[in-house]
């Protein structure tokens, strides 16, 4: 049984989980998720690893309850078990070179897949500026984490509550007008984030890696949910990816394809309220 052995809740429907799974606490790269169900009726939920510890076992998982599937996990308290925990899955992101500069820009629920990147960077030498950006200050979580493994933090909030009054793609875009030379920039966050940071660096000519996270199903490349385009051909995030070259996304595809279920998402979400008595507004 895959046992929550702490839960903390981080800011308003973003819960973190420390989840006993010991084979995949073993394996886990920066980059990997994991496939994650509550109950034999759940769907599976993809998750990225954001953190693990191979001596105790375990994994943290960081989830943001936006859908009906994601509702129903936040609900879930320490002792409590999930009834099954499948990864790591998706390619290994090898973290190489030495004295790079590279720029980590995550928005929202993005620090939390942002950090074992932004880690492994830290320990391998090179240089990291992390922006990150949310929509107001009781939305940024794990802001010591990240200032512990990076050389530099810049925030931004929507309302200006906490640092830059604005997107974060505007600090990364000063950083390049200033001179800063960007080997690799890295981001992860919400499509319309992703599809900007990446746009910002096409202007500037600086390569950048994005995490895709279309919808799931299967997780082993068969069931062709998450297709996307990159570069004009398809692939499969969960095989091929979730990381891709920023560059070669077709973002407009990804953003049709995410609402395809959506009618079915709020009317399910919406029953099961119902019946649960509650009512969020998401
Ligand atoms: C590789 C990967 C890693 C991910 N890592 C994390 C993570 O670490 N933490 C986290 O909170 N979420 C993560 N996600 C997103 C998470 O899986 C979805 O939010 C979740 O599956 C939604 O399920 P639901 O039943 O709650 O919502 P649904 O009812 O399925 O959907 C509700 C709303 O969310 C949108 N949505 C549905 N699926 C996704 C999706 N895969 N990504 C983004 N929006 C979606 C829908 O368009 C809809 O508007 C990841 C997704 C992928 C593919
Ligand atoms: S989730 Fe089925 S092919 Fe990727």
């Amino acid at each position: 049984m895959f046992t929550i052995v702490k839960k903390v809740e981080l800011a308003e429907g973003i819960k973190e989980f420390e989840v006993e799974a010991p084979l995949v606490a073993r394996k886990v790269k920066p980059g990997n998720f994991v496939l994650v169900r509550g109950d034999a009726r759940a769907e599976r939920i993809p998750l990225t690893i954001a953190d693990s510890d191979a001596d105790k076992g375990t994994i943290t998982l960081v989830m943001q309850e936006i859908g009906k599937g994601t509702t129903k996990l936040g609900r879930l308290n320490e002792a409590d078990a999930l009834l099954d925990v499948v990864g790591p899955l998706g390619k290994d992101r090898e973290i190489t070179g030495k004295g790079k500069t590279i720029c980590c820009v995550a928005g929202g629920l993005g620090v939390a897949p942002m950090y074992p990147q932004t880690r492994a960077h830290h320990q391998a030498g090179n240089r990291v500026i992390s922006i990150i950006g949310a929509r107001n200050k009781s939305l940024l979580f794990w802001r010591d984490r990240m200032e512990a493994v990076s050389d530099q933090v810049l925030y931004s909030t929507d309302d200006g509550s906490f640092g830059y009054h604005g997107f974060a793609t505007q600090l990364l875009e000063d950083l390049i007008i200033k001179g800063e030379k960007l080997d690799e920039v890295i981001a992860i966050g919400p499509v319309p984030h992703m599809a900007a940071v990446a746009k910002c660096c096409k202007k500037y000519d600086v390569p950048v890696v994005v995490s895709l996270n279309p919808i799931m199903v299967d997780g082993t490349g068969m069931c062709g949910g998450c297709r996307v385009t990159i570069g004009g051909k398809m692939k499969f995030a969960c095989v091929d990816g979730p990381e891709f070259d920023g560059h070669q996304v077709d973002f407009d595809e990804m953003l049709l394809r995410a609402k395809r279920f959506e009618d079915e998402e709020q009317k399910s979400l919406r029953l099961w309220q119902e019946a649960h008595d509650c009512k969020l507004d998401r």
